[in-house]
C-alpha cells in the first residue's frame, strides 16, 4: 500500500458538532507527550479540574473529564448512580432523551418516560404529574436537546426532583459554554458534557460533575458499578487529590486540548461567551427570516447554539446540504428521528459562533434557494 498522509479539506463547521477548533487548541494537541503520571501532567489535571468547576459554576470536588465522548459521560452518570431495579424518571423530547432511556435501562433501571413533542419543551407540570406518589432515585433531563434545538427548563424541574427526594441529572453536552449552566444554583446532582460543541475542542472527553449527595448515593451502593472503566471510585484514585494511581492511560493530547479550550473560555468570560452565542443566534434568525426560513422549535425556548430550521416545502434538503459543503465548504446538519427531512440543523457553537459565519451561511443559502 502506498498511502499518503491524510489532509482534511477546509471546512466551516456549522452543524450539531463538532464545531471549529481555535488554532491554539489544535497547537496544544501537537505538543510532545509526557507520561500520564508525569508531575507536569498531574499539575495540568488539577488546572483542568479547577477550570471545569468555574465553567460548570460548581464547587463540586468530583469534577473531571471522563475519557470518551459525551455518551461516555452519560453512561458514567447512570452506571454510577443506578442499581438494578431503581426507578428513574426521564424527560424525552428528542434523540438524546431517548438515548438516556436506553442507557438507564441497560443499567437495570425501571424507567418512567415523560414525553413531549419534538420541538417543544418538557413542561415542568408533566414532570410534576410523573412525580406524584413517586420518589425515583433520579430525574434526568437533557438541558439543550441538540436534535430539536430546544432548551428545557431545568431549574423548575430540578426543584420538583428535590421535592420528590430524587437526584437531578442533566445532559449539558450542547449547553456548556454556550448558555448559562449553573450546577450549584440549580441544585444539580450530576451532569455530563462533551468537548466538541460550545467548548470548541475536538471530541474525545466528557467533563462530568457529581454533587456530594450523588457521591453519598454511590458510596451506599449495594452492588458494584457494572462498568469497570467508568467506576467513579476507581477513577477518583487517578483524578482525585493525593497519590495518583494508574487506572487507564489518560488521553494525553486530548487533555492538553481541553486545558487550552477551557483557558480560552475563561479568558473570554462566561457571560461574554453566552452573550456572543445569543447575539449570533439573533442575527442568524433575522437573516433566515429575510429568506423566509423559520426556526422549528418552540418560540421563547430556542437554543442559541443550535438552530433547527424548517425546510421549505418542495426543497430537496439533502441537496442543499451537499451544495453548501461542496460549494462553500460549510457543514450543516440534517434532522434526526421525526425531524429527518424536515429541518436543517445550523450550529453556532463556540469558535464557530461568529458574525462572519452567520453572514457566510446566510449568503450561501440565499444563493441556493
Ligand atoms: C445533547 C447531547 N447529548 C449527548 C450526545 C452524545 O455525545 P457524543 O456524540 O459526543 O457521544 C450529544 C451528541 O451530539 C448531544 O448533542
Amino acid at each position: 500500500m502506498n498511502l499518503e498522509t491524510f489532509t482534511p479539506p477546509e471546512r466551516i463547521l456549522l452543524g450539531p458538532g463538532p464545531s471549529d477548533v481555535p488554532p491554539s487548541v489544535l497547537a496544544a494537541m501537537s505538543r510532545p507527550l509526557v507520561g500520564h503520571l508525569d508531575p507536569s501532567f498531574v499539575d495540568m489535571m488539577e488546572e483542568i479540574k479547577s477550570m471545569l468547576r468555574k465553567v460548570f459554576l460548581t464547587e463540586n470536588e468530583m469534577t473531571f473529564p471522563v475519557s470518551g465522548t459525551g455518551s461516555a459521560g452519560m453512561e458514567f452518570c447512570f452506571a454510577n448512580l443506578i442499581e438494578p431495579g431503581d426507578e428513574v424518571v426521564i424527560g424525552v423530547n428528542g434523540v438524546f432523551g431517548l438515548r438516556m432511556v436506553e442507557v438507564a435501562e441497560r443499567c437495570g433501571a425501571s424507567v418512567v418516560q415523560v414525553k413531549s413533542e419534538w420541538g417543544s419543551i418538557l413542561d415542568p407540570a408533566q414532570i410534576s404529574d410523573a412525580l406524584m406518589n413517586r420518589s425515583p432515585k433520579l430525574v434526568a433531563v437533557v438541558h439543550a436537546e441538540t436534535s430539536t434545538g430546544v432548551l428545557n427548563p431545568i431549574q423548575e424541574i430540578s426543584k420538583l426532583a428535590h421535592r420528590a427526594g430524587s437526584l437531578m441529572l442533566i445532559d449539558t453536552v450542547t449547553s456548556l459554554g454556550g448558555c448559562p449552566v449553573r450546577i450549584d444554583d440549580w441544585g444539580i446532582d450530576a451532569a455530563y458534557s462533551g468537548t466538541q460543541k460550545c467548548l470548541s475542542c475536538p471530541p474525545g472527553l466528557s467533563p462530568v460533575t457529581l454533587s456530594d449527595r450523588a457521591i453519598d448515593v454511590v458510596k451506599s451502593r449495594k452492588s458494584r458499578v457494572q462498568s469497570w472503566y467508568l467506576d467513579v471510585s476507581l477513577l477518583a484514585n487517578y483524578w482525585g487529590e493525593g497519590a495518583r494511581a494508574y487506572h487507564h492511560t489518560a488521553p494525553i493530547t486530548m487533555n492538553y486540548a481541553l486545558h487550552e479550550s477551557l483557558r480560552l473560555v475563561l479568558e473570554e468570560g462566561l457571560a461574554e461567551r453566552w452573550d456572543r452565542h445569543e447575539a449570533n443566534h439573533i442575527k442568524l434568525k433575522k437573516g433566515l427570516s429575510e429568506l423566509k426560513l423559520f426556526i422549528a422549535s418552540q418560540e421563547g425556548h430556542q437554543l442559541w447554539q443550535l438552530n433547527a430550521v424548517t425546510v421549505p416545502a418542495g426543497t430537496d434538503e439533502a441537496e442543499v446540504r451537499k451544495s453548501l459543503l461542496s460549494d462553500s465548504g460549510i457543514e450543516i446538519g440534517a434532522g434526526l428521528g421525526p425531524f429527518a427531512g424536515k429541518v436543517w440543523r445550523i450550529g453556532l457553537m463556540g469558535y464557530s459562533s461568529s458574525e462572519e459565519n452567520v453572514d457566510k451561511v446566510i449568503s450561501a443559502l440565499k444563493g441556493l434557494l
